[in-house]
């Protein structure tokens, strides 16, 4: 059994699929495992640390492998170095990318997308989204701090008094959760909104305050699957007529809604980020997902009125060796119910909800139902 390890060819993901500690646990299992040149380098993991680790580092180590882990799809070009029906597990974006999932289709790849993984309880060290989100939260109050031309905590000087920041969470999420926390860690005043009502006693047990229109709407919020329900047009106006008031008054916004599979709902308007007094910060998770706050520009810091909206991409990226430490993690501990422990071998059990929630295409075909082409489905 040989599994490769791909250098990412997307130049801006400094995120690789597998560390020293999870190769020695791959090869454990029977693997053989080979690298690409280079693959670790910007998570801190050289050639020499993943060679000591037991692997293989060489150009054409796709070649033969049955399996291949990744951070991103594999792009069309990439995929003549793949062999048919080799198994490539990364993070697919499958939404709204109809000719991409086409085209691993008729590479003959069989392709795991790790964000449909399932969030059922043994599959929550496999969850990418979670463990990726959580560093993405963090850095998004570090990054907010950076931007911010004042301290966070309150500080009770001889030269006078620096007052606490007040800090305003939208989405109140994995990410969102990470985010509460850190920023009371900093010492700023924490308040935070999210349409689903599980998320109230999990913001006040994080010394946060919880602000939300709590109607009948908003008590049904929730899909069995845990995420946010679109909420409709009069919820909304309802929600964002409160956050308009609040938002006022906060020097710091971070937002982080989603919603699986929709563009992200719009959150603040130009209006709310014109009433911020200047020098105040907004940070927008959501920005690759069509973004929470009007005005974001994805991969930039974008001043509007005084007001700095960060709109960074990739943001748990910003923190590539832990990320890559835990996305290498989600993806060895879902690799070891692909495998005979005893036969050392690759058996794929597809009757299993993990392999079947994730598996987008199968035998040259889109085989994921939500993806399927029309006709098909
Ligand atoms: P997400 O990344 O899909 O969305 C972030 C947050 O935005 C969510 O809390 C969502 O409710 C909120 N949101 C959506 N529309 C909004 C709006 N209009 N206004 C305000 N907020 C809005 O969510 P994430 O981080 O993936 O977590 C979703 C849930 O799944 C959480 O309850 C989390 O605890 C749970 N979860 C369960 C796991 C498991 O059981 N294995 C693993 C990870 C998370």
């Amino acid at each position: 059994m040989k599994i490769a390890v791909a250098a990412e060819a997307d130049r801006a993901e400094p995120r690789v699929a597998a560390t020293p500690e999870t190769v020695k646990k791959m090869i454990g299992l029977g693997a053989e495992v080979a690298v690409q040149p280079g693959a670790g380098i910007k998570s801190g993991i050289l050639d020499a640390d993943y060679t000591a680790a037991g692997a293989t580092v060489s150009a054409d180590a796709l070649s033969g492998a049955e399996v291949v882990l990744k951070v991103r799809r594999p792009e069309q070009g990439e995929l003549s170095n793949y062999g048919k029906g080799a198994l490539v597990i990364a993070i697919m974006d499958p939404y709204g990318n109809d000719a991409a999932l086409k085209a691993m289709a008729d590479a003959g790849v069989t392709a795991f997308a790790m964000e449909l993984m399932p969030r059922i309880s043994r599959a929550q060290s496999m969850d990418v989204l979670s463990s990726q989100a959580n560093l993405a939260g963090y850095r998004a109050v570090i990054d907010a701090s950076a931007e911010y031309g004042r301290a966070f905590p309150m500080m009770m000087t001889a030269a006078g008094t620096v007052p606490a920041a007040r800090v305003f969470i939208m989405g109140v999420g994995v990410a969102g959760l990470q985010a509460i926390a850190t920023a009371r860690r900093l010492g700023a005043v924490v308040t935070a909104t999210d349409v689903r009502p599980a998320t109230k006693e999990q913001v006040e047990s994080l010394g946060a305050k919880f602000l939300a229109v709590e109607d009948e709407e908003f008590k049904n919020a929730q899909t069995a699957g845990g995420y946010a329900k679109e909420m409709s047009a009069a919820y909304q106006a309802k929600q964002a007529a409160l956050v308009a008031e609040h938002i006022k008054k906060q020097d710091v916004v971070i937002t982080t809604a989603l919603i699986p599979g929709r563009p992200a709902p719009k959150l603040v308007s130009a209006a709310m980020v014109a009433s911020m007094k200047p020098g105040s910060v907004l940070v927008d998770l959501a920005v690759e997902r069509g973004g929470n706050v009007e005005g974001a520009v994805a991969g930039q810091v974008a001043e509007v009125g005084g007001v700095k909206i960060v709109g960074f991409t990739n943001v748990a990226g910003r923190l590539a060796v832990s990320a890559s430490g835990l996305y290498a993690k989600n993806l060895l501990t879902f690799l070891e119910i692909l495998v005979d422990k005893k036969e050392k071998k690759l058996v794929v059990n597809w009757d299993d909800e993990i392999v079947k929630a994730v598996a987008l295409t199968r035998d040259g075909a889109v085989v994921h139902p939500n993806f399927m082409p029309k006709t098909a489905a």
